[in-house]
């Protein structure tokens, strides 16, 4: 018998999102998120695809959990539709809460932590309307919303994430426009960086009233960045990078504010925080999502970019698993959180012709990789307490619909079949073991 490489009580779980599995769109009182908008506008995803049917999880919930306990996961990490539970500013809506309600108790039954999200990118069109995440005042229905969902569930949900990726959300919805509501706009992007903190910090409160006891945290999404070359105008653009997207988020939330480099670089005149808003963001957190894909090569001076590996996934992201080390060991120094969770990894690879049982040899190997560094990690003293394959199932990838997949299970588009993968099988071993199998 091998030691094993995580401990006996270590979190396995897989990862979704509401919009990217449920579908059901128009049902039970569901309103529209500005995904729905922004599918619903040609050009803006692939294939004019959207999210109106997705994987039709939100039918095939009891089916999804069977597959959960079949690959014997302990925690399931999902997200919550807003626009499913609030209608309009104060209109609560039962039956969107009854479908969680549903939903946890199906994963209890089953032995499954459920790990919900808040927020995972649907803002409710309504929410928008009235300005969205550039508005301060979606900062209160956001911790509205959270009271209400802690409120409903809080007696059988422990550990609550307030956002996902709130990077990805003022920069791909607000700079790059890439993304929902698809806008392009400087100060729209600060303005929502800065309201999505805020609602992260009342939300938080309003859990711990509503379910005292819970755990809760945040999830954000982490790059390592390299210099192209070691010409100091490179170094200097990495470490800008890097004050930009790592600790963008993470010094306000720890209590340090805003990086001052990136303050600076951003040229932000901070019209948007307010007396007393950065006691609120600071507020503790219980533990900290980390998803981590892929690092970035930073390069000013037009250096040619010889460190990148061939090695690339079907997002084009280089596979670089020594970046879940350096960003695992890079936030326990420097912010000495209680746990961590690594809350999305997972990569997406063309299934080719492949027919059952789905040979994903990449895949394996690309998790088999993470694994190894994540135990690396652990070994060196870094509280990581679990971890969340993305994703359980092929899902609506976002900006480039179904055609990236990511699942470690197949889903069939036409039938909605689902066929575990190898990878599927691969974890599962894993999971039940504590040990990463050999490739
Ligand atoms: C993350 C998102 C998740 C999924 C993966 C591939 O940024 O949180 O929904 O799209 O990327």
């Amino acid at each position: 018998m091998h030691a094993r490489d995580f401990p006996d009580d270590f979190v396995w779980g897989a990862a979704t999102a509401a919009y990217q599995i449920e579908g059901a769109t128009a049902e039970d009182g569901r309103v529209p998120s500005i995904w729905d908008t922004f599918s619903g506008t040609p050009g803006k995803v692939a294939n004019g695809d959207t999210g109106d049917r997705a994987t039709d999880h939100y039918h095939r919930v009891s089916d999804d959990i069977a597959l959960m306990s079949e690959l014997a996961l302990g925690a399931y990490r999902f997200s919550i539709a807003w626009p499913r539970i609030v209608t309009s500013p104060g209109v609560v809506n039962e039956a969107g809460l009854d479908f969680y309600d549903r939903l946890v108790d199906a994963l209890l039954e089953a032995g499954i932590t459920p790990f919900p999200t808040l927020y995972h990118w649907d803002l409710p069109q309504w929410a928008q309307t009235r300005g969205g995440w550039p508005a301060r005042d979606t900062t209160k229905h956001f911790a509205d919303y959270a009271g209400i969902a802690a409120e409903r569930l809080g007696d059988r949900v422990r550990h609550w994430a307030t956002l996902n990726e709130p990077w990805v959300v003022a920069d791909h919805g607000h700079l790059t426009g890439e993304h929902a509501p698809g806008h392009t706009d400087t100060g729209e992007y600060l303005a929502a960086s800065h309201h999505l903190l805020l609602a992260h910090g009342l939300a938080v409160d309003r859990i711990r009233d509503a379910a005292p006891g819970a755990h809760v945290g945040i999830v954000l999404n982490f790059e390592p960045k390299h210099a192209a070359s070691d010409h100091p105008y490179d170094v200097r653009a990495a470490w800008l990078e890097h004050a930009k997207m790592n600790a963008w988020f993470l010094d306000p939330l720890t209590g340090r504010g805003y990086p001052l480099p990136a303050i600076h670089d951003l040229g932000w005149d901070q019209e948007e925080v307010l007396d007393g808003d950065l006691e609120v963001i600071g507020a503790t957190i219980d533990f900290l999502g980390i998803n981590y894909y892929t690092r970035e090569i930073v390069d000013s001076v037009g250096s040619p970019t010889r460190l990148r590996s061939d090695r690339r996934t079907a997002m084009d992201w280089e596979v670089y698993p020594e970046g879940l080390f350096e960003i695992l060991t890079w936030v326990t120094r420097e912010y000495d959180l209680p746990a961590l969770y690594v809350t999305e990894n997972g990569a997406a690879y063309d299934d080719g012709t492949g027919t059952p049982p789905f040979d994903d040899t990449e895949r394996v190997a690309f998790l088999h990789d993470h694994l190894t560094m994540a135990a690396r990690a652990l070994e060196g003293g870094v509280p990581l307490k679990g971890w969340f394959v993305w994703s359980l199932l092929d899902n609506f990838e976002w900006a480039h619909g179904y055609g990236k997949r990511f699942g470690i299970v197949r889903v069939d588009y036409d039938t909605f079949e689902r066929t575990p993968r190898a990878s599927a099988r691969w974890y599962a071993d894993l999971v039940r073991t504590g040990r990463i199998p050999p490739l």
